[in-house]
């Protein structure tokens, strides 16, 4: 185990009918003004929306509402929000919603105490904030794990990026499954990939050690895996979409990360290839990760043969790939460039100049060449 520290600063209310319960402990920190934050109105559509404000009612609070965060935000809708924030004098934000909405919400939280623009703090000048307005976050779409860091990912459409722009971690989550029932069924299996991506991006990374975390990881893309098998049976299992929540939450608040380097390189190539075409981000990652493998499963062979024989039950390195290729058809993923939703047509010339602009990881099992990725990607087309 590398040296390291774990703290956390998020308290998780998890299980059905959780928000009362977290809103009962919670109402009395949240001060008076209280921005209530929200996608394109899948919550008002599903109750969430009704029952949340009923709560914030109940408690006394001014609502600020703040909707339309898309999914991949970007940072013109962050600037939208922290202009909220500080005319209105907000007290706590709440997020309610996927990723997406946590994100932005994690962000403006930090932006709004800032006097100067956040991405240039942590871009231009490589500092990050200490700070922000108090935030929860209610889960409606599982996935990311997002409700449990401080990390929100924005595209910033006038410098055609993707990328992660550190904000304030929630105070506390909520994590009802049952909130995620009216989840579609492909946001439901592409969130569950991007879960099972971030426990293979973390267990890839480079070890030259033996690890607990490595066992932890494992534990959870089986897990992960299982759940979605059981989802294909029957999309409405909440026992599944239960175990799938947590499954989130573990792959992205650190645990798997202790003591050990990770990898994210599939994560970078799809956050650029986000930037470019605002492809759904679970689904650009089953596109580009059986390439990826094929391309640095010879770098490390043993952790490659010990992911497949524990995740997929396949007995050798090559065969645990083929085999997250065909789960990842049989979940009805994309595999081919041509088949995500983009705005723009996904072409060669595209693709270079997503090569060209990604993040490269130098703790992976590999260092990628740019020339590299490119060929990965044009793999995919
Ligand atoms: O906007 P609404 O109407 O709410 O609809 C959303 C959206 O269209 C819908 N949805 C959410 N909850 C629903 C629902 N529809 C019906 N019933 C419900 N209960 O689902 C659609 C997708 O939502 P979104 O929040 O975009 O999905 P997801 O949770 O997958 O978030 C994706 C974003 O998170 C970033 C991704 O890059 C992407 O921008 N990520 C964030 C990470 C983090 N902060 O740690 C890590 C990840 O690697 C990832 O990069
Ligand atoms: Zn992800």
């Amino acid at each position: 185990m590398n040296r390291f520290v774990f703290s956390y600063p998020t308290k998780v209310y998890f299980g059905e009918k959780s928000a009362a319960q977290a809103f009962e402990a919670e109402l009395g920190k949240m001060g008076e003004t209280v921005m209530l934050a929200y996608g394109g109105g899948s919550v008002k559509q599903n109750g969430v929306y009704d029952e949340i404000k009923t709560l914030l009612e109940q408690g006394g609070k001014t609502i600020v509402e703040f909707s339309g965060i898309m999914p991949n935000p970007t940072y013109k809708k962050v600037q939208e929000g922290t202009a909220l924030v500080r005319e209105r004098h907000v007290d706590f934000i709440l997020a309610v919603g996927g990723g997406s909405v946590i994100d932005c919400c994690k962000v403006i939280s930090a932006q709004a105490v800032l006097d100067e623009d956040i991405w240039d703090l942590e871009y231009v000048k490589g500092r990050f904030p200490a700070a922000g307005i108090p935030l929860g976050a209610v889960v409606t779409a599982s996935g990311t794990g997002a409700e449990m860091n401080a990390s929100g990912v924005i595209t910033h459409e006038e410098k055609k990026w993707k990328g992660g722009i550190f904000g304030v971690a929630p105070d506390f989550a909520v994590l009802d499954p049952a909130y995620t029932m009216s989840v579609p069924p492909m946001q439901v299996f592409s969130g569950a990939f991007d879960t099972l991506s971030h426990a293979m991006e973390t267990y890839f990374g480079r070890s030259d050690q033996d690890n607990v975390s490595d066992d932890v990881a494992l534990a959870v893309m089986r897990n992960t895996v299982t759940n979605m098998r059981r989802l294909l049976v029957n999309v409405q299992d909440m026992q599944a979409r239960s175990n799938l929540m947590w499954d989130s939450a573990m792959a992205e608040n650190g645990i798997l990360k202790c003591g050990r380097l990770t990898d994210f390189q599939a994560h970078q190539i799809e956050h650029q290839l986000g930037a470019y075409t605002d492809c759904n981000h679970g689904q650009g990652l089953a596109v580009i990760h059986p390439a990826y493998y094929r391309h640095i499963i010879k770098d490390a062979p043993d952790q490659f043969a010990r992911f497949a024989k524990v995740v997929f039950d396949a007995d050798s390195a090559e065969a645990g790939v083929d085999a997250l290729k065909d789960f990842i058809i049989a979940c009805g993923l994309p595999t081919k460039m041509s088949q995500l939703r983009s705005t723009v047509e996904i072409t060669p010339q595209l693709l270079r100049q997503v090569a060209d602009t990604c993040n490269i990881i130098k703790t992976g099992p590999r260092e990628l060449s740019r020339d590299e990725i490119y060929d990965i990607l044009l793999e995919c087309l």
